[in-house]
């Protein structure tokens, strides 16, 4: 489908950031700061309980303003109220895109083919929010009438990154009487390691996939079965208490032998990315309870309103969103760190990772034009202080320019002794450091030999936004994951991508189709691959039957 659309790089704004760039180039953070007293109180901006402190990023009123008018030369508006209204945006895939709507009010109106499809959200969550009751009250039992004590959730990417951020995130709020465990690679030790002491009986597999169809999760769930039926004595009864699916496709649930009964829905409009909100987020909700489940529904709302209403220059996702374009498109970056000081939220950067990369990872637009500017930046990043002493050192003193997205909390969700300040100071530290860094005048003024002047010198010029929060509630986290959907939105439609197909994972996943027989068959296969993948095969077949 042709949109017709002018490629980013032919609206005015972008000519005007490209001259910018080069005497921004030069800027120093220390000049920016001091020549604008007020900064670190002005470039700053509020929402849904996130305060978002901007002021250390190389640029000036004049970016900002460069950057808010090349968001609304490229409908970056129109595109957000096409999102929210239900327009098929995706359109490679021909789908609305609304995982907004699975936070949106009871009382709301969307459409999806002229139909309200916020009454059927909340009929999936009253059907969640009822299981997960049961199973946290010890009502739902096992096939042998014992309490469940173990949930294991079987999914990947979407279906697993999700809700494995959102239990580690949240499990200050959960019931510590239930163990979660997450299975997700194909690679047998990770089934084998989560079930390794449980006890069959006592386990609930929620099995996580929106096609119902991909490998990994459904031969860790065909596993999972084949070792739930191994300790019922090959019971096919025993499956009904002891799985459920979570799905968009009910012909291949029924199929696995899971009744239907047991199914949570959600639809093709909701990315696997897109979807810890949805049902996918069961496990979520049977660890912290629906109040607080819908307590972080309501944080995402709040961010979704913040998104569609308030003006650029508050808002935050397209805030962090321009900020990440002029940094990936001028001033040539190609990564971005996501630094969490808060321990529970671990696996954010891994979350992060997908929702951000299997988004923007595009190198044509909607058009189907190549590009011929950067998409997507690397996302990764460690919870602080561990980062700290491990790559920090590359963000101080290396050559690339990596902007640093800090996140930080006011109050510990367990407060024990001196830490909490010492981690908030550990932050503030890392980000005054790395915009300032400190001078060959500072650091020989500290008595140090001229000859190990240049190893301890650190340019500073190093930008990075930090977030701060009260502390880490299920609303907040909420409105961190919108925030970063909605940064990852604004990214895509500045770049005119879809943000919301994944044909980038299409290949790989073939190609191991084609290669799986060729390791299993019992006599040497022919093979017609390249003379690298052709020898590794054999060596493969080799090795694994020769005893060392
Ligand atoms: O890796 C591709 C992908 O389609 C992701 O987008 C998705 O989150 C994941 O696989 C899992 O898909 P499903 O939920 O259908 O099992």
């Amino acid at each position: 489908m042709q949109t017709g659309a002018k490629l980013p790089i032919h609206h005015s704004a972008w000519k005007s950031l490209e001259s910018h760039a080069a005497s921004m180039r030069n800027t120093h953070l220390r000049a920016l700061f001091s020549t604008d007293q007020d900064r670190g109180q002005r470039l700053t901006a509020q929402a849904a309980g996130l305060f978002l402190d901007y002021s250390k990023n190389r640029v000036t009123d004049e970016t900002m303003g460069l950057l808010y008018q090349l968001a609304r030369e490229s409908g970056l508006h129109e595109k957000i109220e096409a999102m929210f209204r239900g327009d098929k945006i995706n359109t490679t895939e021909n789908r609305a895109v609304l995982h907004t709507a699975l936070r949106a009010p009871k009382d709301s109106t969307i459409l999806v083919d002229g139909k309200n499809v916020v009454p059927e959200i909340h009929g999936v969550l009253a059907k969640m929010a009822s299981f997960a009751d049961r199973v946290r009250s010890g009502d739902w039992m096992g096939y042998s009438g014992k309490r469940i004590r173990n949930v294991v959730n079987i999914g990947i990417g979407g279906s697993d990154l999700g809700p494995v951020m959102a239990y580690e995130a949240l499990r200050h709020y959960s019931d510590r009487e239930l163990t979660f465990l997450f299975v997700s690679n194909v690679d047998g030790i990770d089934l084998a390691e989560a079930t390794r002491v449980l006890d069959p009986a006592e386990t609930l597999f929620i099995v996580s996939s929106k096609t119902f169809t991909t490998l990994e999760t459904m031969t860790n769930a065909q596993s999972a079965r084949d070792w739930l039926l191994t300790a019922f004595d090959g019971n096919q009864a025993s499956v009904a208490k002891h799985f459920v699916a979570v799905s968009t496709n009910a012909e291949k649930v029924s199929s696995f032998g899971i009744d239907t009964e047991n199914m949570f829905g959600f639809w093709d409009w909701v990315g696997g990315r897109y979807s810890m909100d949805s049902a996918i987020g069961l496990s979520t909700m049977i660890a912290i309870g629906p109040e607080n489940f819908y307590e972080m529904l309501g944080g995402f709302y709040q961010m979704d309103k913040h998104y569609r209403t308030a003006a650029l220059d508050q808002n935050l996702p397209v805030i962090m969103g321009l900020l990440s374009i002029w940094y990936t498109n001028f001033l040539d970056a190609h990564a971005i760190a996501v630094l969490p000081y808060e321990n529970y939220l671990k696996r954010f950067p891994a979350y992060l990772q997908q929702l951000t990369m299997e988004s923007n990872g595009k190198r044509v637009t909607l058009d189907g034009e190549p590009v011929s500017y950067h998409t997507g930046p690397i996302y990764w990043g460690e919870p602080g202080t561990n980062g700290q002493h491990s790559f920090y050192q590359l963000i101080h003193q290396g050559t690339r320019l990596i902007p640093c997205d800090f996140i930080a909390f006011a109050q510990a969700l367990t407060p024990l002794g001196r830490h909490h300040d010492i981690l908030m100071a550990n932050v503030l530290a890392q980000s005054e450091a790395l915009a300032f860094g400190k001078t060959a005048e500072q650091v020989a003024a500290d008595g140090t030999p001229d000859w190990l002047v240049p190893h301890r010198v650190f340019e500073g010029n190093r930008p990075s936004n930090t977030i701060l929060a009260q502390r880490l509630t299920p609303a907040i986290l909420g409105a961190l994951v919108a925030l970063y959907e909605h940064i990852v939105f604004t990214q895509g439609a500045i770049w005119g991508v879809n943000p919301f197909d994944q044909w980038g994972v299409e290949l790989g996943k073939a190609l191991a189709q084609c290669i799986l027989p060729e390791l299993e068959s019992p006599t040497s296969p022919r093979l017609n691959h390249d003379s690298s993948t052709n020898s590794l095969i054999h060596r493969y077949r080799e090795m694994r039957s020769t005893v060392k």
